[in-house]
């Protein structure tokens, strides 16, 4: 086991075979290894410093409607809303000073906003606020949306795969989403240049370690350069409401192999991951995440936006998120810092 952390911490390469034995053979004392590999690599690369992302959950209307999530479209539950132009400028306005230089406008696949919408949103936040990043995570589009997108200016996309394995695939949506078109506009993201984020969810239904084996051999090969995941927790108003939650430690376990594989990752320790352990981001930095993504949505819609059942900070106002996590991450020996935190592929 130690010899497989060593071999992945030199080569920054791993074997599917040697995964899976990885996977299958953990231990805590083989866990806290592993985390002080993953920690030592992220360490000489970011040192102390951890990087923080405004997340702006603009609308909560989505067309699609994957089993695992609350927002999906046949939630009758859901109580939709939308952030109109103004509501999103209001809200970057307060995450710069906040000490925010990148803003994530996340949302449903709403098609309210149409390519104009979204480009004027770009174009304003990155005219006002040129000092900033903006990264879109609105889901499968077209390439020339995607490249329409980028020419306004957004920096990032992010686009969980949410399992490279095609039948667990279908398991999880509905069969008018595929892998196939979730991995074609992943390489389309990658080939007209945004700085791209794939991940997964740790313990999603019908998620097996071979399918688990599955993500990591695909993000050692795509090289994405974000990667999100964080734990499945199920949502009461889903197909999947009475399935058990992630594992928590299985997702510390596997940041530290994405961060030994891919030493320059812009890695975030979730709020899902928050969300199951009280303390799990701060494990989630200790295991090689460098990124925080806390809530910069306006508080009346916080709760509405709900992929998941008891999402942490709802209910906080962002100013709140911020000192709270700027101390979570000073106790342990951690700064946030005021940085776009682009993707250094020199680094
Ligand atoms: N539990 C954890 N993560 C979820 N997501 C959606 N629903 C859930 C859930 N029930 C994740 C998906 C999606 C991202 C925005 O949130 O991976 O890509
Ligand atoms: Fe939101 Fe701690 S980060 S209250």
């Amino acid at each position: 086991m130690r010899e497989l952390t060593d071999k992945l911490y030199e080569t920054r390469n791993i074997e599917k075979s040697e995964f899976l034995y990885m996977l299958e053979n953990r231990t805590e004392e083989s866990d806290k290894y592993l985390f002080e590999k993953a920690r030592k690599v992220s360490t000489s690369i970011f040192g102390n410093k951890v990087y923080i992302r405004g997340l702006i959950e603009f609308t909560n209307y989505c067309r699609n409607n994957c089993y695992y999530c609350g927002i999906r479209c046949d939630n009758m539950n859901a109580q939709r809303y939308r952030l109109e132009h103004d509501d999103i400028l209001n809200c970057c306005d307060l995450g710069y000073k906040l000490g925010f230089r990148t803003f994530v406008l996340q949302g449903g696949e709403d098609l309210y906003y149409d390519d104009e919408k979204i480009c004027n949103i770009v174009r304003d936040i990155k005219k006002r606020y040129n000092d900033c990043a903006v990264t879109l995570s609105i889901g499968e589009k077209s390439f020339e949306t995607y490249l329409k997108y980028y020419q306004a200016g957004a920096d990032r996309y992010l686009l969980r795969h949410e399992t490279a394995e095609k039948s667990h695939y279908s398991l999880l949506h509905p069969k008018q989403m595929s892998l196939e078109s979730r991995m074609e506009c992943l390489y389309n993201l990658k080939k007209i240049g945004f700085q791209t984020g794939c991940g997964f969810m740790v313990g999603s239904p019908y998620q097996t370690n071979e399918s688990i084996a599955e993500d990591i051999m695909f993000i050692k090969d795509f090289k994405p350069h974000m990667v999100g995941i964080g734990p499945f927790i199920s949502h009461k108003d889903t197909p999947f409401n009475n399935f058990e939650n992630g594992n928590i430690n299985v997702t510390l376990f596997l940041l530290s192999v994405i961060r030994l594989l891919l030493p320059n990752v812009l890695l975030p320790a979730t709020t899902a991951l928050g969300t199951l352990d009280s303390n799990g981001r701060e494990k989630g930095v200790l295991a090689g995440a460098n990124v925080l993504m806390p809530n910069l949505s306006p508080v009346n819609v916080r709760k509405k936006y709900s992929l998941y059942d008891n999402k942490i900070c709802t209910g906080e106002e962002a100013a709140e998120c911020n000192i709270c996590l700027r101390k979570r991450m000073k106790n342990i020996g951690y700064e946030i810092v005021e940085e776009r935190g682009d993707y250094n592929e020199k680094a």
